[in-house]
């Protein structure tokens, strides 16, 4: 038999080697990593969380954000290196794969403003000028008057349409507790 000649032992030794690299590099691991238990602090997402979260993925945010945070100087400004443990309660574990926008695995400790939230889903612009995120307008109302129950949202004048008043939308506010509720816990030494 000739590896050279025999186009038989050729494929088969090809798809032999594929598959003992796919079960050491991809199967394996994932299956360690799926019994992970979940970290100390982890806890499942309820009520406007789990809402928001929804809103999170019908959106596809994710498309932009990774929630995974690479153990790599250029990464240390988003939170310390993601582990197993982080995802074990989310189905699905929305890690990312594009980071055209900032990871959000810890955003909930590092912008916990609603306020600041809610103007920048309104219109990114008007809170970071260079923005080239999507705004989501759809998730507020404008008003000419608002009513004392409303969550007003102060988006700066020139960013919203001349004499109104742009309120928060239950939705909105749901997709702001997913964001406040992002944050990293904290790794036993
Ligand atoms: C086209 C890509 C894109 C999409 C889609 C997108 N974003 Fe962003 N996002 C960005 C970029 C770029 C930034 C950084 C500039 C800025 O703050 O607006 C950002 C910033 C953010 C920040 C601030 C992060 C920080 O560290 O200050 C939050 C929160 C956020 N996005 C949430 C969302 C949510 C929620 C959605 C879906 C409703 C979404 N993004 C969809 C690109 C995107």
């Amino acid at each position: 038999m000739s590896l050279h000649t025999d186009h038989r032992s050729l494929l088969a030794v090809a798809f032999g080697g594929f598959l003992v690299l796919s079960l050491i590099i991809a199967v394996l691991p994932a299956y360690e990593v799926e019994k992970a238990p979940p970290g100390a602090g982890i806890t499942q997402a309820e009520g406007a969380v789990a809402r928001g979260r929804a809103l999170y993925l019908k959106e596809g945010c994710a498309v932009c954000h990774t929630q995974f945070v690479r153990d790599l100087p250029v990464d240390a400004p988003y939170g310390r290196g993601s582990v197993a443990g982080d995802y074990a309660l989310e189905d699905p574990p929305l890690l990312g794969t594009q980071r055209t926008g900032p990871d959000l695995a810890n955003v909930g400790q590092r912008q916990p403003s609603e306020t600041w939230n809610l103007i920048h889903l309104y219109n990114p612009r008007a809170v970071v000028p260079t923005s080239v995120m999507p705004s989501y307008p759809w998730y507020f109302e404008e008003k000419p008057e608002p009513t004392p129950a409303d969550v007003v949202v102060p988006v700066p004048d020139g960013y919203k349409p001349a004499g109104v008043t742009v309120v928060a939308t239950e939705e909105a506010l749901d997709l702001v507790r997913y964001l406040q509720s992002l944050k990293q816990t904290e790794l036993p030494q």
